[in-house]
């Protein structure tokens, strides 16, 4: 393990070094977003470029399919992949049923369709992201430009009728302009401190015309990996009901840094 890596860094590589392990040769595999996908896209590279397997990747962010090319692996498009064997993905919080709240990047539409289009979906994070019920990370929801200041009017109206402990919604702001997302939308965060029926919640946000989609994702993720900074993982597999931990086992040398454009 890179020696010089704080501890969050330490977790967060262990969890993606773990979850390349679900990488067979021949596999297309969906490439998430965050600081903990960059990891997992710098293990995998590593991994394919060592092992010379043969992984077709897809993206789910302009950001993360430059890191993906720089590092030489084989990045399509969805459409030309149309299915994917799996997809590992960070997240800003998971509870006890894989439910996640994702976003914090604002590439959840993106990550949507691409965990949506995969037979199995990891999350890699560290443990700060695990939580008894989601809510305390405010929710990205996407909306189209257009009319924005009327869906977060609806979305406000909404809230009143729902079993949350904030109600309050903000625009995504990259300085002083709104964050636009790699499919041109604009983000309100909605901080909601805690969710309490999270299928109804993302059922009723996505009535809302202007609503492109929310960064809750239910029933989606199988596996959860959480990192811990002293070099061990917990495996939460939701279908087979497993908890385990797990000592990452690390080659010396390992060589993340060659090759990485920043
Ligand atoms: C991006 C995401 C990320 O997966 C999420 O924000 C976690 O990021 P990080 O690994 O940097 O904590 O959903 O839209």
């Amino acid at each position: 393990m890179p020696s010089e890596l704080s501890p969050i860094d330490k977790a967060k590589y262990v969890a993606a070094r773990r979850a390349i392990d679900y990488v067979e040769d021949g596999m297309r595999v969906g490439l998430g977003t965050g600081s903990t996908a960059v990891w997992m896209v710098r293990c995998l590279a590593e991994m394919v470029r060592e092992e010379g397997m043969m992984i077709t990747t897809v993206a789910t962010s302009s950001a993360t399919a430059e890191l993906a090319r720089s590092l030489g692996l084989d990045m399509r498009d969805l459409d030309e992949v149309r299915w994917l064997d799996l997809t590992i993905d960070g997240a800003d919080e998971f509870d006890p049923g894989l439910n996640l709240v994702k976003g914090g990047g604002g590439a959840l539409l993106r990550e949507k369709i691409v965990a949506t289009a995969s037979d199995q979906m990891v999350v890699i994070a560290d443990r700060s992201k695990y939580v008894d019920r989601l809510g305390a990370y405010p929710l990205p929801v996407e909306v189209v430009p257009f009319g924005w200041q009327t869906t977060k009017a609806l979305i406000e109206e909404m809230l009143t009728n729902v079993e949350v402990m904030g109600r309050s919604v903000d625009l995504r702001r990259d300085g002083p302009e709104p964050f636009v997302t790699d499919e041109g939308n604009y983000i309100l965060d909605l901080r909601l401190r805690r969710i309490s029926n999270p299928a109804q919640l993302s059922l009723i946000l996505n009535q809302i015309p202007g609503v492109v989609e929310n960064g809750l994702f239910l029933d989606i993720c199988d596996v959860a990996i959480i990192g811990n900074s002293d070099g061990t993982v917990e495996l939460r597999d939701i279908h087979d009901g497993t908890i385990e931990h797990e000592r990452v086992d690390l080659i010396d040398g390992d060589n993340l840094f060659v090759d990485v454009v920043d």
